[in-house]
């Protein structure tokens, strides 16, 4: 194990963090998780936090997964930074980052894959075919070596988060989930580690996703509850500011079925191509929303 002096443990192969596993049982000791590809920012370190909260050791896992990269995209490209990772890690109190390569995790073509259905299919999977498959497939592969008591999602991937909750109610893994909210930007863009691709001339055209949000809310408490009109809101600022959009939809926190009239609990979701940059950003229609805090004025 290589051990650090100051800071987290690193751990790179499965059998190192099983071995560390076991000494954190062995101490009673719980254990959170925050599942990452790295580039560590805010949003990630926002999650640490709230782990750190729910359990006696917080292990970071960082690991670009290739499977939930379609063909066309940004595997490759992706931002990797692992000794920054390392120092935000420790500033933050991390016990212990997971970071293996990916012969670790996938040491033969896998054959085994956690299928979302449906859910897996709506909002991003559209146009991402595959992509949620990929993602649950790593997310189970992770529980089952890392072993946590409790792991912590952002909202930010919403989809996301709710697909990880179906999985680990049908499949009976026994880890709780949290979700913890957006991390922003003082003008309201999403932290992502992929908005480093994002130029500074392109930086208005991705702030529009936020806007769009921060509008549709404000639409919703005028009484507007026309999920058609919301959308159409959203959809018009966003391609206004120049960006691809992909979807603006209002959809039902539980299952991201699209509802017609929307709620105080539906969820506002949208996914738009600022240059080659893939953006996603979503809100609650009512109710407290990290997009309160954000500065200026839409
Ligand atoms: P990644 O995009 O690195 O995100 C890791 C976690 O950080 C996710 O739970 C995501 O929702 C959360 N997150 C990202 N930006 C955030 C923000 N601005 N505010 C709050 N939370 C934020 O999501 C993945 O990696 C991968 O799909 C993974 C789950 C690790 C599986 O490979």
């Amino acid at each position: 194990m290589t051990g650090r002096a100051a800071g987290p443990r690193l751990l790179q192969t499965v059998s190192e963090m099983r071995r560390l596993r076991r000494e954190y049982r062995a101490s009673g000791a719980r254990v959170g998780l925050v599942a990452t590809m790295g580039f560590l920012h805010e949003g990630h370190l926002s999650l640490v936090d709230r782990a750190r909260g729910l359990a006696d050791r917080v292990v970071l896992s960082i690991f670009v997964n290739p499977a939930q990269f379609g063909p066309d995209e940004d595997y490759e490209e992706y931002p990797r930074d692992l000794e920054r990772d390392l120092t935000r890690a420790a500033e933050r109190g991390v016990d212990a980052v997971f970071a293996p390569s990916v012969e670790e995790i996938y040491p033969e073509p896998q054959s085994t894959w956690v299928e979302p259905g449906e859910l897996g299919a709506r909002l991003c999977g559209l146009r991402r075919p595959g992509h949620f498959r990929g993602v649950l497939t790593v997310v189970a592969k992770l529980f089952g070596i890392v072993d946590p008591d409790v792991s912590v999602f952002g909202r930010k991937d919403f989809q996301q988060s709710v697909l990880v909750r179906r999985m680990v109610k049908e499949l009976g893994f026994g880890v709780r989930i949290e979700t913890g909210s957006i991390v922003r930007d003082p003008d309201g863009v999403a932290l992502s580690s992929r908005n480093a691709y994002v130029s500074p001339s392109e930086r208005e055209a991705a702030r529009s996703l936020s806007v769009a949000l921060r509008r549709a809310r404000r639409e919703f408490a005028a009484g507007t509850a026309s999920a058609a009109a919301l959308e159409r809101l959203a959809r018009e600022t966003i391609e206004g500011a120049g960006a691809a959009l992909e979807y603006a939809q209002v959809v039902s926190p539980d299952d991201l079925a699209p509802v017609r009239v929307a709620g105080r609990e539906s969820v506002c979701a949208v996914a738009a191509r600022v240059g080659q940059t893939r953006l996603i950003d979503n809100a609650r229609l009512a109710g407290p929303s990290s997009l309160d805090l954000v500065e200026s004025e839409a």
